[in-house]
């Protein structure tokens, strides 16, 4: 966690263990903010989220309000809010902590949302591997259904509400939005073509409004402190705060809530710095979907807008680390294989592509590269990026592409040396492995 001096709003409460169960939460304050958010016209709710400049915070950065405001009303379909705990991108653990430490939290920002769509059905879709995170939620929406938060009448407003925890089967595609209500509708989680938006026709081809667990978890403070409080905190553009989950090379890995805009440096003296005093050498900035950045980089100030302008995105605010002893050939092998694996299948580009993208690097790290692979590389890369059907593969191609840009000369050097510089593996080393179907 940050230090104590910064402003906390979704972690606010981290340090009382009080707030897990319901009766803490609501000794704490807890669903005070929805019980003024009731008192509410749905449209002023809008308004006031709209006003904070609120961000999604699942990657993309739209603006929550804005998004709420799609949602249409009197379609005479039901509308359905979907809370996305799908949790996948690696690097990104932030969803999963907010549920294990304050779960209600999280589902008063889903109520106050819910409320504002005038949805009377939110679905939490949670990510198959979460069992335990799952438990919390079903056991935390049980006690919410007794409090009387949830059910016919939520807070005694005449509001109802039902809240329904859906399990995913473990599959990084369900968490793009449309693939994921495919899944929660029992068909093949595949993406789904936009437009029409979720917000549009969604779940069930009924106005939907999906939103990331830590984008909900932001909403109560807003209402109970206004969006003029939640604006000042960050960047004008980027307010409020963001969970940075920090791994790899650090020495405290772990999730640090801070200001949006706090530059690299901060989070990264917040996590204990590079381990024994290595250089630090590649960073992602918003979790292996996001291109890497490099140590000249170490003071871009981490909102949508900075890292943009320094060539990447902010995405989940994941921030993998890698020191000067890490080959960075090995880790685009290693992230694009996770895409080659989490490829739904549906268009070539992506199915063909992060498999074929995998095999070359993986000939390069093991010494068997050649020095047409690089501008094949190259190639794979535009033929991919921006020409498959949903973002995971244009994802994909940001670790090909970033580390091609920021490390070439290691690349030449695997190739040149026929051996990995870091790990000394190539022919001699070990046996060459099976690329016989990559093409020369
Ligand atoms: C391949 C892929 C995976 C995604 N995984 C997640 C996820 O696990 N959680 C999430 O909230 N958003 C994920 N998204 C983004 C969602 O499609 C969607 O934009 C987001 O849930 C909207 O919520 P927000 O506006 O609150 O950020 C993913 C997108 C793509 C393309
Ligand atoms: S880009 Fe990849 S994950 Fe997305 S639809 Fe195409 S095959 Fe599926």
């Amino acid at each position: 966690m940050s230090d104590a001096s910064t402003p906390r709003i979704v972690t606010a409460n981290w340090g009382n263990p009080d707030v897990f169960g319901i009766d803490g939460y609501m000794a704490a304050g807890g669903y005070e903010a929805l019980r003024a958010a009731l008192a509410m016209t749905p449209a002023d709710l809008i308004d006031l989220v709209k006003a904070s400049g609120l961000r999604g915070r699942g990657g993309a950065g739209f603006p929550t309000g804005v998004k709420w405001s799609f949602v249409p009303q009197d379609t005479g379909k039901p509308t359905f809010v979907v809370a996305n705990f799908d949790e996948s991108e690696p690097g990104t653990f932030s969803n999963r902590e907010i549920v294990e430490r304050e779960p209600h939290r999280f589902l008063e920002g889903m109520a106050i949302a819910s409320y504002a769509v005038q949805s009377h059905l939110a679905f939490v879709y949670c990510r198959g591997e979460f069992l335990w995170p799952g438990e919390i939620l079903e056991a935390a929406i049980r006690d919410a259904y007794t409090k009387g938060v949830f059910g016919e009448s939520s807070m005694g407003s005449g509001y109802a509400l039902e809240v329904v925890l859906h399990r995913g089967a473990g599959a990084y595609i369900c968490g793009e939005e449309t693939a994921l209500l495919s899944s929660l509708e029992g068909y093949r989680g595949q993406p789904r073509l936009r437009p029409p938006f979720p917000a549009v026709e969604g779940l069930y081809a009924s106005p939907t409004l999906i939103n990331n667990v830590e984008t909900l978890t932001n909403v109560p403070s807003i209402v109970t402190n206004g969006s003029a409080w939640f604006a000042a905190i960050g960047t004008e553009k980027s307010p409020g705060t963001k969970i940075f989950s920090v791994s790899g090379k650090v020495e405290r890995p772990g999730n640090y809530e801070l200001p949006m805009g706090t530059p690299l440096r901060t989070v990264l003296e917040a996590a204990g710095g590079v381990p024994g005093g290595a250089a630090l050498k590649a960073w992602t900035p918003g979790g292996s979907s996001t291109p890497m950045l490099t140590a000249e980089h170490v003071d871009v100030g981490l909102d949508f807008e900075s890292v943009a302008a320094a060539g990447s995105l902010l995405g989940t605010g994941a921030i993998i680390v890698m020191d000067e002893s890490d080959c960075i050939v090995e880790a685009a092998r290693r992230l694009v294989q996770f895409y080659a694996h989490e490829s739904c299948g549906k268009c070539t580009p992506c199915r063909e592509g992060t498999w074929w993208g995998s095999r070359v690097l993986g000939r390069i790290e093991q010494g068997y590269g050649r020095e047409e692979d690089l501008p094949l590389l190259d190639d794979l890369g535009r033929n991919i990026l921006f020409k498959a059907f949903c973002a995971l593969a244009d994802g994909a191609v940001s670790p090909i592409e970033s580390s091609l840009k920021h490390f070439r000369a290691e690349y030449e050097a695997h190739i040149a040396e026929r051996r990995c510089p870091f790990t000394g593996k190539g022919p001699g080393v070990q046996a060459e492995p099976d690329l016989s179907e990559v093409p020369a």
